[in-house]
């Protein structure tokens, strides 16, 4: 029988739950939920599904050992006794990343020079040539985290971030990450029929991750590489027929409109060239305004997903306060019964929308501490 590994899938620290539930639907096994991702046991099909079709999640790291260090030298003999010409050729590129916490090995630095030192040496002595560091694009990725001198060691099985999912072919302006867009839509009730809008559109992500989730499309279908491609005996017929069975999932859109809105109307034509890739152009909708004068019609129980620009400095806040208020405004005056999530960086703006929200997700977007607020504006809010 083949032999289940333990995985560990990351996500953005606020998103747990809705990858936890992702995984679920992937019907995989012992799925555990813990800051910053979730836990599972997976074959080694498991693993590419994952890969190919979890929406919210970063990474998947697979465990190759768990063993206890406190000292440069035990962490070295232990990653040793790893064959890393599994994972990566003599002359290919990688790169190690560590984590540490309440443990004797408490420089990441060290310990990624180490585990680094470990894995070139057995390739030295082995075949007399070894793998260079590239910190952007490695062949191989090697995850250390140390917690209590408890050492795990994983490799990346995604290569690079999943959010790269290769529908992207025009990069847009400050384009929300694809992983956190699907979060947004999926934090939602939209039930894939009514019309989904996006006033503040930008290079349409939001539409684009939403397109792909009602379209039931596996979002890695359009990537070219993921790490596990590159590892020995991959068995690539295997992974093809997975691929295969995947397309034939995906069911059409029908008549549900993905409607995107832009002050700058350069920026539609992004929208049109990612939607052409992700294979719905029909279905997607494009204006070209202010959000604040948006013809939401009474009537259509939209759903109004949107990522409105939140300013980095104090005078593109200001100048963004009343863009806020207006906004808000208008959704209460003609989106009564729209459901709505807002994804926000500042709170001082969401304020400005004076609407009242039924839920607040927080989440980090990099550094910035931000939120997915969710409601449905009421009938009644004029009263
Ligand atoms: C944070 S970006 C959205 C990024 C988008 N979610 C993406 O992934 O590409 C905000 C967008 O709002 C647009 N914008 C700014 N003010 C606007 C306004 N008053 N009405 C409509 N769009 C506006 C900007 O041109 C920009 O594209």
């Amino acid at each position: 029988m083949a032999t289940r590994h333990i995985c560990f899938a990351t996500c953005a620290p606020g998103i747990e739950p809705l990858l936890h539930s992702e995984l679920r639907g992937l019907q995989l096994a012992k799925i555990e939920r813990q800051v910053g991702g979730c836990y599972f046991e997976a074959l080694p099909e498991d693993i590419w599904r994952a890969n190919l079709c979890l929406r919210t999640a970063v990474r998947v790291l697979l465990r190759l050992s768990r063993f206890e260090a406190r000292t440069g030298e035990q962490l070295y003999e232990n990653v040793q006794e790893i064959d890393w010409s599994i994972f990566v050729k003599p002359g290919g590129t990688l790169r190690v990343d560590a984590k540490v916490k309440d443990s004797e090995l408490d420089h990441s630095n060290f310990v990624e020079q180490r585990v680094k030192d470990a894995v070139v040496d057995q390739f030295m002595d082995k075949f007399g040539e070894r793998p260079s560091v590239d910190k952007d694009e490695p062949d191989l990725r090697i995850a250390i985290h140390i917690f209590r001198d408890r050492v795990t060691l994983q490799v990346d099985t995604s290569g690079h971030s999943l959010h790269r999912r290769g529908w992207r072919k025009a990069q847009g302006f400050a384009p929300l990450a694809e992983t956190l867009a699907a979060a947004i839509v999926m934090s939602t009730h939209w039930n894939y029929k009514a019309p989904l809008i996006d006033p503040f559109c930008g290079s349409g992500t939001l539409l684009i991750e939403a397109g792909l989730l009602a379209t039931n499309t596996a979002p890695g279908l359009f990537r070219k590489r993921f790490g596990f491609q590159l590892w020995d005996g991959h068995n690539k017929e295997g992974f093809e027929h997975l691929k295969d069975r995947l397309r034939k999932e995906i069911r059409p859109l029908g008549k549900t409109r993905l409607i995107g809105n832009d002050l700058e109307a350069g920026r539609l034509q992004d929208v049109e060239d990612n939607a052409e890739i992700a294979g719905f152009s029909d279905n997607i909708q494009l204006e070209s305004g202010n959000a604040t004068e948006f013809d939401f019609k009474p009537g259509w129980n939209a759903c109004v997903v949107t990522n409105p620009p939140y300013g980095e400095r104090i005078g593109d806040v200001r100048d963004l306060m009343p863009v806020y208020r207006a906004f808000g405004e208008r959704l209460r005056d003609r989106g009564q019964g729209y459901e709505v999530a807002i994804f926000s960086g500042n709170t001082d703006l969401a304020s400005q929308l004076s609407m009242k929200f039924l839920r607040s997700l927080p989440l980090k977007n990099g550094a910035i501490e931000c939120e997915i607020l969710q409601g449905v504006i009421p009938e009644t809010s004029k009263d």
